[in-house]
């Protein structure tokens, strides 16, 4: 099969969430916040929060665990493991290898992504190249996050927006025209600044960390980044629209990152889309970065909203400052060997 192109779409999605729901109530008894500020400005009321001993790996291999299960793939023929997170179980190996170990996944190639809340994106596409080409037949792709790990507690801006799991695909060969119609990547590193975890790298080892300097923690400029989020959703997914030669009316379902409601209204204006056509769980979970559309995309299809054959556009933007997007004719069908 080798140089041969060929359609490839997600087989199977997976999703888990840690059991413990951090509500803006218990919030409030944390900073100076409300639920009312909180619900208002972002559109999140509850989040899940990973166990103490429960790392990125763990939740990650849940939730592959699942979609490798429903696409009935075996993991010893899994041929490439991606896992796009900013939290790391550590710097490494990297958490694509110990998941691949935990799975049995031997045949396959692993390697962690880095391209925050646009990390699942980065991932499908870089996996989906691949398969196209014919140099592998099934990938697993996870986002996963344990944003918990990184949270400032005490810092009212950013502690109320984040949580924690994880949601995992495998990609592999479709029917002719369904799976992925068009992907649109994106960066702009002149951002870089807005958003980011500047302790631990080579630039400002753990070991220099002044104690209670607090830059072992997320630090954001929330409001440049929701200016950059609005652009960016709404370029982004008129971009991918053009590649795949798709109107804004033929979209079935919008399944955009879940930073915050109001980034999602404009998105959802800027497609004409009725609101019940937008798949939105950030009231229960908070934005978990990389897992989030992932995450979404299970609910949806388990829940049976998303059907085959639906046109779905995919799309998100985070730190780096990254964005990506992806129209998707969804089917879960697998094309066999020809
Ligand atoms: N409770 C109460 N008041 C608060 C809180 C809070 N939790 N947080 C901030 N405030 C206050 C601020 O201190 C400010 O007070 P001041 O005017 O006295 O200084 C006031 O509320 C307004 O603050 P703004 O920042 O202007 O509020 P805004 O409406 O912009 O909402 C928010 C802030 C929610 C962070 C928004 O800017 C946002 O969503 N930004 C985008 C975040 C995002 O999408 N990140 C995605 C990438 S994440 C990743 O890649 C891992």
């Amino acid at each position: 099969m080798v140089n041969e192109k060929r359609s490839v779409g997600i087989l199977a999605t997976g999703r888990y969430l840690p059991e413990k729901v951090l509500t803006n109530a218990d919030l409030e008894k944390m900073v100076d916040t409300s639920d009312e500020w909180i619900v208002t400005r972002t559109g999140i009321s509850e989040r899940r929060i990973a166990r103490e001993d429960e790392a990125s790996s763990d939740m990650a291999l849940a939730a592959a665990r699942q979609a490798l299960e429903k696409a009935k793939v075996a993991p010893e023929d899994l041929d490439l493991i991606i896992i796009a997170t900013v939290t790391p179980d550590m710097f490494f190996p990297s958490t694509a290898c110990i998941v691949q170990e935990k799975l049995g996944a031997m045949k396959a190639a692993a390697f962690d992504l880095s391209a925050a809340c646009s990390g699942f994106l980065y991932g499908a596409s870089v996996a989906a190249q691949f398969i196209q080409n014919g140099m592998y037949r099934y990938a697993l792709v996870v986002g996963v996050e344990s944003l918990s790990k990184i949270t400032d507690w005490t810092d009212r801006n950013t502690c109320v927006l984040f949580g924690d799991g994880a949601g995992a695909a495998v990609i592999g060969p479709v029917e002719d025209g369904m799976g992925f119609l068009s992907f649109e990547l994106g960066a702009d590193g002149r951002g870089a600044e807005l958003l980011k975890l500047e302790a631990g790298g080579s630039r400002k080892p753990v070991s220099k960390v002044e104690p209670g300097s607090r830059e072992n923690y997320i630090h954001m400029a929330g409001g440049e980044v929701f200016k950059f989020a609005v652009r960016a959703m709404n370029s982004a997914s008129d971009a991918v629209l053009v590649k795949a030669g798709i109107s804004k009316e033929e979209v079935d379902f919008l399944v955009p990152h879940q930073a915050n409601l109001r980034i999602i209204d404009s998105a959802t204006k800027r497609l004409g889309l009725p609101d019940d056509k937008v798949i939105v769980n950030l009231n229960r979970y908070g934005n978990m970065s990389s897992a989030s559309i992932p995450v979404a995309l299970d609910e949806a299809v388990s829940e049976g909203r998303i059907k085959e054959g639906d046109t779905l556009v995919l799309v998100g933007f985070g730190g780096g400052l990254t964005w990506g997007a992806s129209v998707v004719k969804w089917s879960t069908k697998e094309k066999g060997n020809d």
